[in-house]
């Protein structure tokens, strides 16, 4: 079947929602007086009205009903709405529907505004042609008429995608096929009783479901780069977190290293007794390594739509060989035009400290391999590297790496937030 337009319902499908939505209910019991209640025992919140969940699944008197909802509502505007992530493998499909020319809308029975605030949040936004839900408050619609109302906006062929029987209801009631998926708060056998067309397992189902066999949109290629003692390590670990709440499947690799072969150059190159090696020689090396990262990792993990955040990248060789070494800039870019092949980053997050106060924070962490014994001279040419390549490199994100842990990825991921947006509207 082609379609030509996707109607996704919100809550189950696109997100994960619970936490937000199982924390709120929660916490306008227990204001009430309502205690003893577990996070789990509340998933059932997810889906009918609130003035049907309060009663039925906290015992919630009918004259405390208003007051909890209330409540529910207050705490979820502040802090609820963030308690979600996005369904792993939700970024490739929907950048692949873009690549194929499928429209995308989602018609929720969430409040309009709330589901904007989350697409927006969680990056969904730029791939989206439309959003349609609530935009009053205690309504009594039912689910078809949002629905309805998007396939409206969709025309063509749409296909409505949802968790629960409501989505596939929704669904007959306006005429349109449907696909079930049971990866949100609805099983199968739900999903099939109430007539949906089919139902996928997971995301990658819902894909072939959606497009057959046409080719997944690439994934993202993000490096990281700085002086060693920036905090890369640490900064990485928030950045992939941040990339996984936002639906995205994540290849972690580093250079240099990557697989079994290139993390055998990498010991050659760090290895302490390794003193006699020359300057030429580690450059190659380098090259050698990255030359089989691009092949036997970066490359698969982004034709299969993944993420890809590589620790260091062709960077380093111009900062460290080009610049520390001496090299030239120029001739290291050229010796590794074969490794790289074209395959560069859409975007570098630059940690950027100053080479003494980089140099400094080396020093108090401890025991040196070959390269952390080098003269500060080094670094000082290494870090005037780096800002020599970057000074006009649109790709990079500069972040300033002082401060505390959390400042730092408060920074790098606001920032990464904005060029992601920007990246997924080109
Ligand atoms: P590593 O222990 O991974 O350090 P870091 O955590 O700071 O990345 O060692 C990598 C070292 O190799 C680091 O000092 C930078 C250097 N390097 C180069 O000189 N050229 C390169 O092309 C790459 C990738 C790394």
């Amino acid at each position: 079947m082609q379609y030509t337009a996707v109607l996704f319902d919100l809550d189950g499908t696109l997100t994960r929602s619970e936490e937000g939505i199982t924390r709120s209910a929660l916490w306008a019991g227990e204001q009430l007086g309502y205690t003893g209640f577990r996070q789990e025992q509340l998933k059932a919140f997810i889906g009918p009205p609130l003035y049907v969940s309060f009663p039925e699944i906290m015992g919630i008197r009918d004259s405390d009903v208003d007051e909890a909802v209330r409540l529910y509502k207050e705490r979820y505007a502040r802090i609820g709405w963030l308690e979600n992530e996005v369904y792993p493998g939700i970024p490739r499909l929907l950048r692949s529907l873009k690549k194929h020319g499928v429209k995308a809308f989602i018609a929720t029975a969430k409040p309009q505004v709330f589901a904007e605030r989350i697409a927006e949040r969680f990056g969904l936004l730029p791939y989206l042609d439309g959003i349609v839900g609530p935009t009053t408050e205690r309504v009594s619609v039912s689910k078809a008429d949002f629905v309805r109302r998007a396939a409206g906006l969709a025309g063509g062929a749409a296909v409505m995608v949802g968790d629960r029987c409501y989505d596939i209801d929704a669904a007959k009631e306006v005429g349109l096929p449907s696909i079930g998926v049971s990866f949100g708060y609805g099983s199968r056998e739900e999903l099939l009783a109430s007539g949906a067309d089919s139902v996928a397992s997971d995301v990658r189902e819902l894909q072939r479901l959606i497009l057959g066999d046409k080719e997944p949109a690439r994934g993202l290629f993000i490096s990281m780069e700085g002086m060693d003692g920036c905090g890369k390590t640490t900064q990485r670990m928030a950045l992939v977190r941040h990339l996984e709440r936002l639906g995205w499947e994540v290849t972690v690799t580093r250079e240099p290293g990557g697989d079994g072969i290139a993390e055998q150059i990498r010991r050659i190159i760090l290895d302490p007794a390794n003193e006699a090696i020359f300057d030429e020689t580690e450059a190659y090396l380098y090259a050698a390594s990255r030359a089989q990262n691009v092949r036997a990792v970066i490359l698969p993990a982004l034709t299969d739509g993944r993420a890809v955040v590589c620790d260091r990248f062709v960077d380093s060789s111009i900062a460290y060989q080009g610049g520390g070494r001496g090299l030239g800039t120029e001739r290291i870019r050229e010796l590794n035009a074969m490794a790289v092949d074209g395959c560069m980053p859409d975007l570098t997050v630059y940690l950027e400290m100053a080479a003494d106060k980089a140099i400094e924070r080396r020093r108090s962490a401890g025991e040196a391999d070959r390269l952390e014994r080098q003269k500060d001279s080094f670094y000082e040419r290494t870090a005037a590297g780096y800002e020599a390549l970057y000074a006009n490199e649109k790709r990079v994100l500069r972040v300033d790496a002082s401060g505390s842990i959390e400042e730092v990825s408060g920074r790098m991921l606001e920032g990464l937030d904005r060029r992601l947006t920007a990246l997924a509207a080109e």
